[in-house]
């Protein structure tokens, strides 16, 4: 099993009869290096002790948001913070509906809902419920947002019946947990910032001048450089995408807005990535009322931009290394080339609107990664994840050989 040296697992203990070998999984998690702070649900305690998980993880364990006794306030927000993990294992049918609901009762669940790091559950119950058509929306809910499952095991439950439902075992959850965190960390130790999204240049209080990305590609650029071990700051414009967990993330408007965002981040990066579509120009004037019909034609003058991209590699430090992307109709290849011969760059990603399933919007791209040593490497088709894991790899073997 991997080290969990270094890392914080917020543990959430529910009411199952499960609980009972969470003492077990706090032991490994704490033998293989991680400090572990426990949360109970109320019901939790009728199934395992606070002081037996006291104990085991060598710190006291939080159910109530107060400590009469003592006149504390458990803060939530501070331990959802505190975590790069929260777990909840056994996870009950009652508190992962409550969690797709955003229902916050108790700590655990005020907690859950405060945590920006990634969460985990393991679900635990009697095989009938595990199956339930609301059980199954509820996870798919909580998937789609990010929460990673591990499933339950098939086995002798509670009830006495024989199924799927048992909470998978200490051993499997740990192992899982350290596979996450031991993932080949490319980029430990490393700073990415990420752009993505369009931006929309406002022309009056509701309209504006944008484009069609959706913020995919760069969303997950900055999944994959956080799986890969980097610290990610993910400057976005608008788009309608749940935030990659672990990922800090910055959410701009406009170029103006992006290039300020990003100048703030730039300096302290070892690695930048522009996948943002960004307006190369904006309304010289934005009318502060809404503007109204007059006449047949409406003529707007349009200014310049900032390059953020160009303005970025202008001040690029040494070690620095600055992905463009390049989203063509026409010429590609060439116009590519002068991109990143013009600006400077270590690599400019290529990925043409010609591509039936590639650019804006897809959930799929095909693109070519284009190296000032002249050498450009074809994808084919496929999930812009594992385009994403791609790219990264790539700007790995190059940092590896040339840079930091
Ligand atoms: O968001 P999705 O729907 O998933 O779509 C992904 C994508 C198609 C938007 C993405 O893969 C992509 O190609 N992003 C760059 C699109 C683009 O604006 O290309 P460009 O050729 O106009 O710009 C070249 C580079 O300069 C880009 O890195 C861009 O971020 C940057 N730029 C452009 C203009 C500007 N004013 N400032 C910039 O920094």
């Amino acid at each position: 099993m991997h080290s969990l040296r270094n890392h914080k697992i917020l543990l959430g203990v529910t009411g199952g009869i499960a609980a009972y070998k969470t003492p077990a999984l706090v032991r490994l998690l704490v033998k293989a290096g991680a400090e572990v702070q426990v949360l109970m649900t109320p019901a939790a305690h009728r199934f395992v002790t606070a002081e037996t998980l006291s104990v085991v993880s060598g710190k006291p364990v939080y159910t109530d948001f107060f400590e009469d006794d003592k006149g504390t306030w458990n803060n939530h927000v501070h331990l959802g913070l505190w975590a790069d993990m929260m777990l909840i294992a056994p996870a009950t049918a009652n508190t992962l509906a409550k969690l797709g609901a955003g229902i916050a009762d108790n700590l655990l669940l005020t907690t859950l809902l405060s945590a920006r790091c990634p969460v985990w559950v393991a679900p635990a119950m009697d095989l009938d419920m595990y199956i339930h058509p609301s059980f199954i929306a509820n996870i798919e809910l909580l998937k789609s947002r990010g929460v990673q499952v591990i499933p339950a095991e098939t086995g002798a439950l509670a009830s006495g019946l024989h199924g799927e439902g048992r909470m998978a075992e200490p051993e499997t959850i740990a192992g899982e947990i350290a596979s996450h965190f031991g993932k080949n960390p490319l980029f430990a130790g490393k700073k990415v910032l990420v752009t993505a999204g369009p931006t929309y240049e406002n022309l009056d209080p509701v309209r504006f001048i944008g484009n069609y990305s959706s913020g995919k590609m760069g969303f997950a650029l900055a999944r994959a450089f956080y799986e890969f071990g980097a610290e990610v700051t993910l400057v976005t414009g608008p788009v309608h995408l749940n935030e990659p967990a672990g990922v800090q993330c910055v959410h701009v408007q406009s170029a103006e807005e992006m290039l300020n965002a990003c100048l703030q981040f730039a300096q302290e990066s070892d690695i930048v990535v522009m996948a943002a579509a960004v307006a190369d120009y904006r309304p010289a004037e934005v009318a502060t009322e809404k503007m109204k019909k007059n006449g047949d034609e409406l003529q707007i003058t349009l200014t310049r931009n900032p390059d953020i991209l160009q303005t970025l590699c202008n001040q690029k430090r040494a070690g620095q290394f600055i992905i463009g992307f390049a989203l063509e109709t026409q010429n590609a290849l060439d116009y590519a080339l002068g991109k990143m011969k013009n600006k400077n760059l270590d690599m400019i990603v290529l990925n043409s609107l010609r591509d039936t399933g590639a650019g804006f919007g897809h959930d799929t791209n095909k693109v070519t990664l284009l190296t000032p040593d002249g050498k450009a490497q074809e994808l084919p088709l496929q999930s812009k994840d594992a385009v994403a894991d791609k790219i990264a790899g790539a700007i790995s073997d190059l940092v590896q050989t040339n840079y930091i």
